[in-house]
């Protein structure tokens, strides 16, 4: 019986599906879909020259902040949904809803997270 104890374990161990695939989130990813949805058109953003547009908060330093639009906890999760679609995410908000897919807005996310820090 004890001999069969570690065959069986090796037998326990799951399978890769594609159920527990996780996502890879992606920094460069982040900064090209930002680049594309225009984010700079109302926002300064790091390390993105222009555009640097001024009708939203800047985006810098972002991964100190405690809240989203003063509301919403900072969380990785929160903050993708609510650049994916702020107005669903935070209703009466004033940043509209992006044309974004669920991955590249977690890759936006993490690129705010990482760049906003000095
Ligand atoms: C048409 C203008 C516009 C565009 C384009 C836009 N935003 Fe916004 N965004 C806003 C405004 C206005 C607010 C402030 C909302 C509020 O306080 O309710 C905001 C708020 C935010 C916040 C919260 C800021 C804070 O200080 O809490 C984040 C994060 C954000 N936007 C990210 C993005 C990203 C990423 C993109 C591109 C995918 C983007 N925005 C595109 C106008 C815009």
């Amino acid at each position: 019986m004890r001999a069969l104890l570690p065959l069986l374990l090796t037998a326990c161990k799951p399978p890769p599906s594609e159920a527990q695939h996780m996502p890879q989130i992606d920094v460069a990813r982040g900064k090209q879909a930002i680049m594309h949805a225009g984010c700079g058109a109302c926002h300064v953003v790091p390390g993105l020259r222009w555009p640097q547009g001024q009708s939203g908060p800047s985006l810098e330093g972002f991964a100190d902040q405690g809240l989203i639009a003063g509301r919403l906890p900072n969380r990785p999760d929160i903050l993708a949904a609510y650049i994916r679609n702020a107005p669903a995410t935070l209703p009466g908000t004033t940043m509209p809803a992006m044309s974004l897919s669920e991955s590249e807005s977690r890759d936006v996310a993490a690129y705010l997270y990482a760049s906003g820090k000095r």
